[in-house]
């Protein structure tokens, strides 16, 4: 695989609230010169999410913006779009960022925006997925990257991984090896959708 060009590389911004094990999976893959992304800013939402720490230590910038300082949504999806766009972000993902976006902000990024849910979509929709997926006995679970549209995980499907459900498993246990995947789905999205908005351009990355 040839190396692709850093400035053909997608310039990724990552939106966090919390321990961002994504982003780290996301950091990992972009540490590789043919994966044609870079992570450029991460921004969350909370100061004290581990995720921070993350990205700071290995050199990529990162902004707190906490939505309580914002009298409403509108004003605290501006600030964000602000924010990415003064780093050229060409590609938004969404790494466990605890805020429901405005109709606005899905709008400004629309076809640029994406988010990673640990269910086989359009099944299980939301919160608290684990725990209601072992309430229903399900057999197969995994993971879904997806763009975000209005309609909350709803957006087009980029990419799936499943799991199986073991008998006895916790919510826990299952989360754990959802999150496996997860961590394997998200970069080869994120490498997908880079490859579908710049592969005219770059035709070696691959
Ligand atoms: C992941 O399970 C992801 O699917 C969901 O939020 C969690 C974030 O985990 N959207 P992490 O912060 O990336 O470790």
């Amino acid at each position: 695989m040839s190396a692709v060009d850093q400035s053909k590389k997608l310039r990724v911004g990552v939106l966090i609230s919390g321990r961002g094990s994504n982003l780290g999976a996301l950091i990992d893959a972009a540490k590789s010169e043919t994966f044609p992304a870079r992570m450029v800013v991460v921004i969350s939402n909370r100061a004290d999410a581990p995720g921070l720490e993350l990205a700071r230590s290995v050199g990529i910038e990162t902004h707190i913006i906490p939505h309580k300082d914002f009298p409403d949504r509108q004003k605290f999806d501006a600030e964000l779009t602000a924010r990415l766009r003064t780093h050229n972000v060409d590609l938004v993902c969404l790494a466990g960022f605890m805020r429901i976006l405005s109709e606005e902000f899905v709008t400004y990024w629309a076809g640029r925006l994406i988010n990673i849910h640990p269910s086989l979509l359009p099944a299980y929709k939301g919160l608290n997925v684990h725990q209601r997926m072992i309430d229903d006995r399900v057999e197969v679970a995994g993971c879904t990257v997806h763009y975000v549209t209005k309609d909350m995980d709803a957006g087009p499907i980029i990419g799936q991984r499943s799991v199986r459900v073991k008998p006895g498993d916790t919510a826990d246990d299952l989360a754990a090896r959802i999150l496996r995947e997860e961590h394997i789905l998200y970069p080869e999205c994120v490498k997908r959708v880079a490859q579908t908005k710049r592969g005219a351009q770059s035709p070696g990355a691959n």
